[in-house]
């Protein structure tokens, strides 16, 4: 197991435990970040701070926010004057506020499933409905269900669609076309459009990301779109998030909110790394996207017979298919944690996930090959 991995399990044994049973030797590939040293002048900056000795109120310069845009305008072509931006804690808390203000209680939000697990509890705490547009499985991958969409759009009950782009847990990164149709959609029944980009910059080499405030240009959608360093760098216990939209509104109203419940309370190790990470990341993340996609082609190559993988578009998420193993939800969590695999089992992610696991392939190649090698062992 690599030092990183050893880490995360010592830093979370209750939540392994109780997800996964009592096993002193699971493979911990469950959680989507990376499990490779990070970048280090990243970590330099964090040491740096700490050794200021001062950790009290610190204001956030602008410099943050142009770090940002100066990285998306040279990996994504897109450099932020047409829209408004703002911190926050999470891209939980954005969605959370957001569904707030766009939608009332009995409202619908549409859901792509299988999609992330947090989206969900979010829409029922809040007391508002799920409406599942599940995705397609086709010989080519995942795509959306368009009829399907349009259908539920024109249900005014459905308010607000959550895009998730890239799309965890599948990987798939969704085209020009997809977003054009999706915010077409979308803009003619009054939907508005909440894209979660939190992993925009893991397309993996070959492919590239489309936000979809460039897309959607001209379609007359509402929109926002949740971006950050968390997933990128590695930074979720660390950094905010942000969240785009271009209209100004929107964006004071979600100022107004994070200002009134303090969600905008600074964290000085979070300034250090965030603005950091924009400025001096770029190599450490192509070396890490390189990473990925050699470890997505070994298990492509190497997966024993029963198992495939729907390779990854992006994200360093694989998406594996145990479908052939014919095992039922229950048993097949039961089999992974006893092949010694912590994944994430697909029903996390909704009923569409079943038979299906996730599994974090930002990770030394060794420990992907020892994955295999457990997934090999298991199956006799
Ligand atoms: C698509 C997506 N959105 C949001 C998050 C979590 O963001 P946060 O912890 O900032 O709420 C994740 C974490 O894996 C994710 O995959």
């Amino acid at each position: 197991m690599s030092q990183l991995a050893e880490r995360a399990l010592a830093n979370d044994p209750e939540r392994l435990s109780a997800l996964f049973g009592d096993s002193a030797d699971l493979l911990p590939l469950w959680i989507a970040e990376p499990y490779v040293e990070l970048a280090p002048e990243i970590k330099a900056s964090l040491e740096n701070r700490a050794q200021v000795g001062w950790y009290g109120y610190e204001s956030r310069p602008s410099t943050l926010i142009e770090a940002f845009w100066g990285w998306m305008a040279l990996r994504h072509a897109w450099d932020g004057s047409q829209v408004h931006t703002s911190v926050s804690p999470s891209v939980g808390t954005s969605i959370g506020v957001l569904l707030e203000h766009l939608t009332k209680p009995g409202d619908a939000v549409i859901l792509q499933p299988p999609v992330f697990t947090d989206f969900k509890p979010l829409i029922v705490a809040a007391g508002r409905t799920v409406v599942r547009n599940p995705l397609s499985l086709t010989n080519t991958g995942y795509r959306m269900d368009l009829d399907d969409l349009e259908a539920k759009a024109a249900d005014p009950a459905n308010r607000v669609l959550i895009l998730c782009n890239p799309h965890n847990p599948v990987g798939r990164l969704w085209l020009q076309t997809d977003l054009e149709a999706v915010a077409n959609i979308c803009a003619v029944n009054n939907v508005f459009v909440i894209a979660d980009e939190i992993h925009a910059d893991l397309a993996l080499p070959g492919q590239s990301f489309t936000p979809f405030g460039l897309a959607a240009a001209g379609s007359g959608v509402s929109w926002a779109a949740t971006h950050g360093p968390i997933k990128t760098f590695g930074l979720a216990g660390v950094c905010d998030t942000l969240l785009i939209s271009d209209d100004k509104d929107l964006t004071t109203t979600f100022q107004k909110t994070s200002s009134r419940l303090h969600l905008t309370r600074n964290n000085v190790f979070a300034l250090a790394a965030f603005e950091t990470a924009y400025k001096t990341g770029a190599a450490w993340l192509d070396g890490l996207l390189e990473l990925v996609a050699g470890n997505a082609e070994l298990l492509a190559r190497e997966l024993p017979d029963g198992i495939d993988i729907v390779r990854p578009e992006a994200t360093y998420l694989a998406w594996l298919d145990f479908r052939q193993l014919s095992l039922d939800v229950p048993e097949l969590a039961r089999w992974l944690a006893a092949a010694g695999l912590a994944l994430s089992p697909g029903h996390w992610f909704g009923r569409e996930g079943a038979g299906f696991a996730r599994m974090t392939i930002a990770a030394p190649r060794h420990q992907i090959e020892e994955a295999i090698s457990r997934l090999r062992h298991a199956l006799g």
